[in-house]
């Protein structure tokens, strides 16, 4: 499948599909962290699933499926929740470096997030977000000391919808107190 092609099941094809209304590009930013945000509390919507990538060693990738727990667009910051003694909370204290990518297969819409991650275990913040866990995502793990949250702050986003009449892509960067965004595609 080249780059410009829709995924199988999503719906798209090229002369089904009514071009969608493009966002102003200065609007995009909080566009992005709204649907992050309602993606965090909602597990109908794809952007509650995204794929967390790390380095496993300097050059060695890895990844796997993680749920979006809390999106705050103010402090730019992603929230996951994770056992304390999980592979990839080695590998996030040693190389910080994270990419979050987010699919909605019903907007059409993916969204790549590039940050550094910050492990939380045992300290304010894992306390806080304990508290607000249910019964049933407590027994996940041992205790309390067994919870670990993932802190997130990005400083990239890459935004691409999926359009038949011309796929949309835009690079934000964060720069000097607020996001610079340009158009990537077309
Ligand atoms: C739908 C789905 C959601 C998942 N959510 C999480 C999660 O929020 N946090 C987490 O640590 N692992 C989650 N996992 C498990 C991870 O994908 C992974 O298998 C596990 O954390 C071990 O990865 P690691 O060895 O890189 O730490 C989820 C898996 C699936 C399939």
């Amino acid at each position: 499948m080249s780059p410009h092609s829709a995924p199988p099941g999503s719906g798209v094809s090229a002369c089904s599909q009514a071009t969608q209304d493009l966002p102003d590009l200065a609007a995009l930013p909080a566009r992005i962290w709204q649907t992050l945000v309602q993606g965090s509390g909602d597990p109908a919507h794809g952007f509650h699933w995204p794929v967390l990538a790390s380095l496993r060693q300097p050059g060695v990738p890895d990844a796997r499926t993680v749920v979006l727990r809390h999106a705050d667009p103010a402090g730019r910051v992603l929230l996951i929740h994770s056992h304390r003694r999980a592979g990839k909370i080695g590998q996030l204290q040693a190389r910080p470096p994270v990419c979050l990518v987010f699919h909605d297969t019903a907007s059409r819409t993916q969204v790549r997030a590039h940050g550094e991650a910050t492990v939380h275990a045992q300290d304010a913040l894992s306390a806080q977000a304990w508290q607000g866990l249910a019964a049933h995502s407590r027994g996940l793990y041992q205790g309390a000391d067994d919870f670990a949250v993932l802190r997130v702050v990005v400083g990239e986003l890459d935004w691409l919808l999926l359009d038949p009449a011309g796929h949309r892509r835009a690079g934000l960067r964060w720069s000097a107190g607020g996001w610079q965004s340009s158009w990537l595609e077309p």
